[in-house]
């Protein structure tokens, strides 16, 4: 296990639409564990591989209170989902950023786990936008690209100033 590091927006390699996992073996188990570290650490509800520079599709949640209930998800996809809510976001590649952003209320999750096996999980409230959230990362999106262009504009210049100084 080891805590990696985590790409800051507006880095291009956010960008990248992550590969499917074909086979859930040791490497990937490891992956998880790392990952689980780092977000703890950091600390967040949520992250994706493509976050900590794998192109991978696998992300680790954890919504709880007392931050003991670690769920994985391999190859994740949303297969259902109804209704909407608008919750404040934020994400750790967007560090002190937070705005609403209008998701389903409820969705239903098929995907697989780190002994690899298929599961369904549904979700709602919180859970359901930080596991939206999370997918969205593999292929490619950002919470920030749902805003305005102008708060977008703001945001970027925002992150850049703060790279520089810290440089
Ligand atoms: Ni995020």
């Amino acid at each position: 296990m080891a805590i990696l590091n985590i790409l800051r927006y507006p880095d291009p390699r956010l960008r990248r639409i992550a590969e499917p996992v074909t086979e859930v073996d040791g490497a990937v188990r490891t992956l998880i564990d790392s990952m689980a570290e780092t977000m703890y650490r950091a600390p967040g509800i949520g992250l994706a591989a493509i976050q900590v520079d794998v192109c991978r599709r696998v992300i680790v949640v954890d919504v709880s209170e007392h931050r003991d209930a670690l769920q994985a998800f391999i190859n994740p996809r949303i297969v259902e989902q109804d209704g909407l809510q608008v919750m404040e976001e934020g994400c750790l590649s967007v560090p002190g950023i937070f705005e609403p952003v209008e998701r389903a209320r409820r969705i239903l999750v098929r995907a697989v786990d780190r002994d690899g096996h298929e599961f369904e999980r549904e979700a709602d409230g919180l859970l359901a936008v930080c596991i939206a959230h999370e997918i969205d990362h593999l292929d490619g999106k950002v919470f920030v690209d749902y805003l305005s262009r102008l708060k977008q504009n703001r945001i970027r210049k925002k992150l850049e100033k703060q790279e520089k100084l810290a440089m």
